[in-house]
């Protein structure tokens, strides 16, 4: 597949030069430094740099600071800054990204780079309009407000705090790895990133403005009018607001964790059928074998991971906790609705994604979020009603909340206090880096 997509984009530098389509590699490399993925990519970028169609594609790795480090410079972003941001050509060229490590095999769950090609210059543009309040009435709010990078990219109140101090009814879920799925939102209303992203600026409880103020208030700075003229054929729409925004988005993805780190040293071991490498008679029967063992081993050790976080994965993959019969894939997400019974026992129960299907099964349940970097978003469930993985735990230890429409997943788990331990140890050694975000350099 590396090989293979390489050799793709060699041929399409030589033979045709205006090809533009993005394809996403998944290379089971692509987090390691120095890779043949990465020496191909730097080969690539080298090529556009020194003339090369600006349409060539270029491989960039997803997380690096350079996508979301604003653009270069100190204080309020000025318009011959901008100017000079966008007369680069190597700003326009669409992007195939390469995930982290860790994220790798979702490689097959991205949509949608296609319709909406991520380039340097429409993340950028998209990185500054997710800071901006003038999007919102008044300009109060803007999407960091509820999706704050120092917040987990969530919100550490119960429920969205929106205009006017208004509270909206469910829990500011996290705004990374939203690259892996397509339906967005707890009850997955929206289709898309792109459809999701037009819906807050116009929700009277969130940013409580309209479409046209939007694209009006955004289309008078002149800093933002430049970028969308030259990243959009038709400038400043509220469907370019969304997309610039969506592609912001899909580059904030969590780096490796130390499970990340700890799984391919544990599947080894699996393979060798040790639990304990006898080291020295390894490196003397299968000096190879040795050093892949030292290569994994290493990764490991620098990113350190708990005996009690890898008892816990044990449970969470295993019969005993089960917990990857939905949180499964790369991001933990299964992307499907389920219920737990989170808010069931209420007088009028949030009934969550049979709002949106009109199916009976679907009766309060919502999209299984991920838990990736977990340990920094709480409070956790669509209504915030959990404050501490403590107390997930709890609650799936009871089997959840008992209604005609619990899943048939959900079941008591007969835990002891030690394995309770563990399963939150684990979720918390699901701490992976985000990249390093830019929230000043707005247009004036
Ligand atoms: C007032 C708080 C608030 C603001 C402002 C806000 N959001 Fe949200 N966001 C939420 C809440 C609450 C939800 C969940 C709503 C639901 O599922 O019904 C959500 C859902 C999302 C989701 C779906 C995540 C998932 O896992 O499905 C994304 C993506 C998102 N918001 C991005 C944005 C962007 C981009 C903006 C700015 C244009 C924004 N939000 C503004 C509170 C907010
Ligand atoms: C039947 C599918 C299913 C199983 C099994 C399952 N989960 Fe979940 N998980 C979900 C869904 C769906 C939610 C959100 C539910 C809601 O808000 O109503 C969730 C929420 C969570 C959250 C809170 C996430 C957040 O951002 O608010 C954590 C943590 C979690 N699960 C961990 C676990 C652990 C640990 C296990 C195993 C003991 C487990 N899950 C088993 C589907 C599942």
């Amino acid at each position: 597949m590396v090989r293979c997509s390489i050799g793709f984009v060699v041929v399409a530098v030589v033979v045709l030069p205006v090809f533009n389509r993005t394809q996403v590699v998944s290379a089971k490399d692509a987090g390691f430094p120095n890779s043949s993925t990465q020496k191909a990519a730097e080969k690539i970028g080298t090529a556009t740099a020194t003339g090369a169609a600006a349409t060539t594609p270029e491989q960039v790795k997803l997380g690096s600071p350079d996508l979301t480090g604003g653009i270069p410079g100190r204080g309020p972003v000025t318009n011959a800054e901008i100017k000079k941001w966008l007369d680069n050509p190597r700003n326009h060229v669409p992007l195939t990204p390469i995930l982290p490590y860790g994220l790798v095999a979702g490689a097959g769950q991205i949509v949608n780079l296609e319709s909406n090609p991520l380039t340097r210059a429409k993340i950028e543009l998209g990185r500054q309009l997710y800071f901006d309040t003038r999007l919102s009435k008044e300009a109060k709010i803007s999407c960091a407000s509820c999706h704050d990078p120092e917040q987990g990219y969530a919100k550490d109140t119960q429920f969205g705090l929106g205009f006017g101090g208004q509270l909206g009814n469910r829990n500011s879920p996290v705004a990374y790895n939203r690259i892996f799925s397509k339906k967005q939102f707890w009850d997955g209303r929206a289709e898309s990133l792109e459809e999701q992203a037009k819906g807050p600026i116009a929700n009277p409880i969130e940013m409580s403005n309209t479409h046209d103020v939007c694209v009006h208030t955004v289309g008078d700075i002149p800093g933002y009018r430049l970028q969308f003229e030259k990243i959009f054929p038709d400038g400043v729409t509220i469907d370019n607001v969304a997309k610039a925004i969506a592609s912001f988005e899909r580059v904030l993805v969590t780096g490796p964790s130390p499970w990340d780190y700890y799984l391919p040293l544990r599947d080894f071991k699996k393979t060798i059928r040790a639990d304990q490498v006898n080291e020295a008679q390894l490196k003397a029967d299968e000096p190879e074998l040795y050093d892949e063992y030292l290569k994994l081993k290493a990764a490991s050790d620098t990113h350190p991971i708990s005996d009690s976080a890898r008892r816990g994965g044990e449970i969470f993959f295993g019969e005993k906790g089960s917990c990857s019969a939905c949180h499964v894939g790369v991001n933990f997400s299964d992307e499907l609705y389920h219920n737990l019974g989170v808010g069931m026992d209420s007088a009028k129960p949030d009934l969550g994604r049979f709002e949106i299907s009109k199916d009976e099964k679907d009766k309060g349940a919502f999209k299984t979020p991920t838990v990736r970097n977990i340990a920094s978003t709480g409070p956790y469930m669509h209504d915030g009603s959990q404050k501490t993985l403590e107390e997930v735990v709890e609650w799936y230890d009871k089997g959840g909340h008992p209604n005609p429409n619990l899943d048939q997943k959900i079941k008591p788990l007969k835990l002891t206090p030690t394995e309770k331990a563990d399963l939150v140890a684990f979720l918390k050694a699901l701490h992976g880096d985000l990249p390093k975000v830019e929230r000043g350099r707005l247009p004036q």
